[in-house]
């Protein structure tokens, strides 16, 4: 079989996208206060949609108390559709489809941009900055995988291709896959199969609200500290989020963050991480990372390291990042 390379389609459930470069998610900032769609957010996101194969708009709360931080963008009431509507037609009028990330921020959450004291798995703080939260009772959990529905409803009536759900970076629905901040004595808590049990509830909820629609799930898989989350359960982990009808797995980091210190200046940080995720599943996988060249990017595709590779940092700072990518691997291809 030839090798795949940059600029190759690729499917992500029955969503064809035109070649292989991602924008991940990342909180811009814009939206209102009340978590509303602006011009400078539907901007942003406009002229960086040319030449992508898929971009993935920031983490959205998909209830108040799951709200980060004060201009983050909503989508936890029916009110934010008609801007969501204008901020899709946006993108596809470049020809891109666009994804949503749909996120609850758990124990990192604060009761001074929330307004609540901040829920989670187990009473137990992020840090010593970080409030002390109230353990969710069941009847609670149950409330937010409902919550999760009607969010992934509004996504659908709101015109995205795609649906991605936060599970990485200390949010909630790692909160409850980490031993480290889920010490609960019920099915929620304990073996692995029972602290995966509220993350693929929501991913079951999920999916039956977005149905033909794609769903990606954003992975921590490794929070690299001692006790938390290996490798090992993620990739057990991976392979039950596939069983339940998960089209793609995005895979960063756990607990430890998106962008870990001591792993900047390397390109492609969390690509080894997505290619162990890759050998134990059998659908496309995302790679991330401090990647800053499109020769890296092609590099990454064309070894099967991954089957996608998503540029953050790279594409904020350069508008242009996918468009000058294309002309780049093309003139190598030549
Ligand atoms: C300003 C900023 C905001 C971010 N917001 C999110 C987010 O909303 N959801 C998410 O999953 N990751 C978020 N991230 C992480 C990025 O998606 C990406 O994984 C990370 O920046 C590493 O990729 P890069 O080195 O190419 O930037 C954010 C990163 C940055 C720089």
């Amino acid at each position: 079989m030839p090798l795949s390379t940059l600029l190759d389609p690729i499917e992500i459930g029955l969503l064809r996208l035109k070649n292989r470069i991602v924008l991940p998610p990342m909180a811009t900032g814009l939206a209102t206060a009340g978590g509303e769609v602006t011009d400078e957010l539907i901007k942003h996101y406009v002229c960086r949609a040319k030449a992508l194969g898929l971009l993935i708009i920031e983490h959205s709360y998909v209830e108040r108390r799951g709200k980060l931080s004060s201009q983050q963008l909503g989508i936890f009431h029916d009110a934010l559709i008609p801007g969501l509507i204008q901020l899709t037609e946006g993108v596809h009028a470049v020809g891109t489809p666009i994804a949503i990330q749909i996120n609850h921020a758990g124990r990192v959450a604060t009761s001074e941009i929330s307004g609540a004291q901040p829920v989670a798995p187990s009473p137990i703080s992020h840090s010593r900055e970080h409030e002390i939260p109230r353990a969710l009772s069941k009847k609670e959990i149950e409330g937010l995988v409902e919550a999760f529905g009607r969010t992934a409803r509004r996504a659908v009536e709101s015109g995205f291709d795609a649906v991605e759900i936060h599970g990485a970076h200390g949010f909630l629905l790692n909160q409850f896959l980490s031993p480290l901040s889920n010490k609960r004595g019920d099915e929620y808590g304990g073996r692995l199969e029972d602290r995966m049990r509220f993350p693929l509830q929501v991913v079951n909820r999920v999916k039956r609200e977005v149905g033909n629609l794609s769903l990606l799930y954003r992975l921590g898989a490794d929070d690299m500290k001692p006790g938390g989350v290996s490798l090992d359960e993620s990739k057990f982990v991976a392979q039950r989020l596939v069983e339940k009808g998960v089209d793609a797995i995005d895979v960063s980091g756990g607990m430890i963050g998106s962008r870990p210190e001591m792993l900047q200046g390397t390109q492609g940080y969390f690509v080894p991480l997505a290619e162990e995720i890759k050998s134990v599943v059998d659908v496309p996988v995302i790679g991330v990372g401090g990647i800053r060249t499109a020769e890296f990017a092609n590099d990454v595709i064309v070894r099967g390291r991954a089957d996608l590779v998503a540029v953050g940092r790279a594409f904020l700072a350069d508008a242009e990042w996918a468009s000058k990518a294309v002309r780049d691997v093309e003139g190598s291809i030549e």
